[in-house]
């Protein structure tokens, strides 16, 4: 299994992150940089580059091209009030619905559980209250879109515990910094988000097909772990070898003709002719592929390899999206209100932490005037960018006469203060309105 034991750097999901440097952090985990250009329409955050990166995302691009199934998941802990950040995973998992993805949203009530120590009733009132109800006031479709709950979806826990058998302790202790003092549940949480994100390709929730995660970077370790316990669990896998050819290399020792066959099946069926099998490699090299090809026989091959192993799926694909705060360095936090807008705000508070917020402006007036202000370092503006305005082209407006000195941030905060009053006004009347409605989106299957 994996990288993930080398790893200087440590990621900790249930801590608050401090990320400053987003390309050491593409470097060292091997996240890869996020490309919009091929997005159909796509949302700002987007667009804009606040989703820096991503982890097999061409397979997600493949599927939008050719109009081909693909799910998308989102995740919430119900452990505190919803804020700004957890929109910017929703305003996403929005945009891949909209161009084709089922959408599921999962209720993390077992990891608050575990790690929070909420009792499953609490987590289960935080969540419609300040969450589901919140995504239905935003606007969330109910067209292709399930919201379920950890702890009553028997197929997630199952394959919580089938999939574990991949994984041991010193894995866990790597990538997690686990210890002898972790409370098993805790230790469990995470093989529970592993079924969150894999059991969505199982015949009941729409068959195998790619699937997105749109998540913080913080969340990270537990891509890194899904794709690796469902890397494990392939029979056979199409990659380029280390002599550049392309082959079907067999990872089972039961039955490797068998397997073998199933690979040279799935390679003739997508065109390829020249396959010379070698049994006691357990491979099977396909001389006329490039390894362009990869994906497609790859593919090909789980596809003819589900007819027997259940456990076969695609590797997620995830995308990671800058933190936005109104401090800079830290990610809005509900420990720490005075760097999250949070949507429970009222909103002439709100507007007030945005007037309090750091900005990239010069020292003094007359310093801004002449050198102007530092639009990339100021948190102000990534509230307009990642959230408040819309249109592109007032924002370079906004961008290059700050630059200029033009634009102070007295004007800017006000600015900015107001858009944040207005939408929050505005969001909270809908909110009010959703009554019961998130009944409709809920799927209990116990
Ligand atoms: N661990 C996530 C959090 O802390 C919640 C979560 C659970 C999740 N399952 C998921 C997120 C599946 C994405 C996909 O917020």
């Amino acid at each position: 299994m994996g990288s993930a034991h080398s790893l200087r750097m440590r990621i900790d999901p249930w801590a608050t992150a401090q990320v400053s440097d987003y390309d050491r952090l593409l470097q060292e985990f091997g996240i890869g940089k996020f490309d919009s250009s091929h997005l159909p329409n796509p949302q700002r955050l987007f667009r804009r580059g606040i989703v820096f990166g991503q982890r097999g995302f061409d397979a997600i691009q493949r599927a939008i091209d050719r109009h081909s199934p693909f799910a998308v998941l989102t995740g919430l802990m119900p452990s505190g009030p919803m804020h700004l950040g957890h929109k910017m995973v929703l305003d996403q998992a929005m945009y891949f619905q909209s161009v084709g993805g089922d959408l599921f949203v999962c209720v993390a009530d077992i990891e608050a559980y575990a790690t929070r120590n909420m009792s499953l009733e609490k987590a289960r009132k935080i969540a419609i209250e300040e969450y589901i109800s919140s995504y239905i006031a935003l606007g969330l479709g109910r067209q292709r879109c399930q919201i379920y709950f950890q702890s009553t979806r028997k197929a997630v826990k199952d394959m919580a515990y089938l999939l574990g058998r991949k994984v041991n302790f010193s894995i866990m202790k790597a990538i997690y910094g686990m210890d002898d003092t972790t409370n098993m549940s805790h230790m469990f949480s995470p093989l529970v988000q592993v079924g969150d994100i894999l059991h969505v390709q199982l015949a009941k929730y729409g068959g195998l097909r790619p699937t997105v995660v749109p998540v913080g970077i913080d969340q990270d370790p537990h891509m890194r772990l899904t794709r690796d316990i469902a890397f494990a669990h392939r029979l056979c896998n199409v990659m380029v070898a280390k002599d550049g050819k392309v082959g079907a290399f067999v990872k089972t020792e039961e039955d490797v003709d068998g397997v073998l066959d199933i690979a040279e099946k799935a390679a003739r069926a997508s065109g390829f002719k020249d396959l010379k099998r070698i049994p006691a490699y357990k491979a099977l090299y396909i001389e006329d592929a490039e390894p362009d090809d990869v994906p497609a026989i790859d593919e090909a091959v789980l596809r003819e390899e589900a007819a027997r192993n259940n456990m076969a799926f695609f590797l997620p694909s995830s995308t990671y999206h800058r933190f936005i705060t109104l401090f800079s360095g830290d990610k809005m936090s509900s420990s720490r209100p005075e760097t999250a807008i949070f949507l429970s705000d009222p909103p002439a508070e709100a507007a007030k932490k945005i007037l309090r917020a750091k900005t990239g402006g010069a020292v003094s007036v007359d310093e801004h005037k002449k050198d102007g202000g530092k639009p990339t370092e100021c948190s102000v503006h990534d509230m307009l960018v990642a959230h408040l305005i819309e249109d592109d082209w007032k924002l370079s407006e906004m961008f290059q006469s700050c630059k200029r000195g033009e634009r102070l941030c007295g004007q800017c905060k006000k600015e900015a203060a107001a858009l944040v009053e207005n939408f929050l006004r505005d969001f909270q009347e809908r909110k009010k309105a959703v009554g019961d409605s998130w009944k409709d989106y809920v799927v209990e299957d116990l």
